[in-house]
């Protein structure tokens, strides 16, 4: 599974960057708002940060304006994806962009007729909001599950980006089901690391080799 981190943080792109971490980094403008960042700038900056896709979102509503802004944001670099929301005018604007050549992340997807839609309108990715389905008593993972057997079911290329990632157990999750992405904040992707039982394992191991009064350096 492909990680990327879904921040506008240079700094902290910067720290999992440098473990071979990030395959790729999500924006959206709470994240650009977030960061006290122009966009322009900041997305230029990311992008020459990581080799993969940076997603810049659109906040036009109207398909002519997304497509102009798309294509702006698509000027910045060559690895940028340009992000639409799902919407009828977003879906317009993800086939025009992705004709021309254009990654195409198609964000705020909430069920899998949608996440249909936006395979058939040429997304490179799709993004189902997993924390908030879940916030409103809806199980997330059923819709990555739902989205991937559809998608298997007709060699659909667009692939799964499992976005709103607020958990270890929701990037667990989503690996289990075969979601070809995640998105998550560094905070989630550094949780990945911990477990309690390390945690105890390596307290005794250090006990116990203070024991031995011996040094290794
Ligand atoms: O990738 C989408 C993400 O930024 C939304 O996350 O936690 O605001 O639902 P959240």
């Amino acid at each position: 599974m492909k990680f990327f981190v879904d921040t506008a943080e240079v700094d902290e792109i910067a720290e999992l960057n440098d473990l071979g971490m990030v395959d790729g980094v999500t924006t959206n403008p709470s994240l650009i708002l977030k960061s006290g960042r122009d966009i322009l700038d900041v997305t230029k900056e990311i992008a020459g940060m990581v080799d993969g896709p940076v997603s810049a979102e659109v906040v036009a509503l109207e398909a002519d304006a997304m497509i102009a802004e798309g294509r702006k944001l698509a000027k910045i670099a060559d690895n940028i994806a340009v992000k639409v929301p799902l919407t009828w005018a977003g879906l317009k604007a993800c086939k025009v962009l992705s004709s021309e050549g254009n990654m195409v992340n198609v964000t705020l997807c909430f069920s899998a007729n949608q996440a249909l839609l936006a395979a058939k309108a040429g997304a490179t990715f799709i993004s189902p909001f997993i924390g908030r389905l879940d916030d409103i008593n809806l199980d997330g993972m059923d819709l990555i599950a739902d989205i991937r057997q559809i998608y298997d079911n007709y060699g659909f290329e667009t692939q799964i980006l499992a976005a709103s990632i607020r958990s270890v157990n929701h990037a667990f999750q989503a690996a289990l089901i075969g979601s070809d992405v995640m998105t998550a904040p560094p905070k989630v992707i550094k949780q990945m690391a911990e477990h309690p039982l390390t945690d105890k394992g390596l307290a005794a191991f250090l006990a116990d080799w203070e024991k031995t009064g011996q040094q290794i350096l």
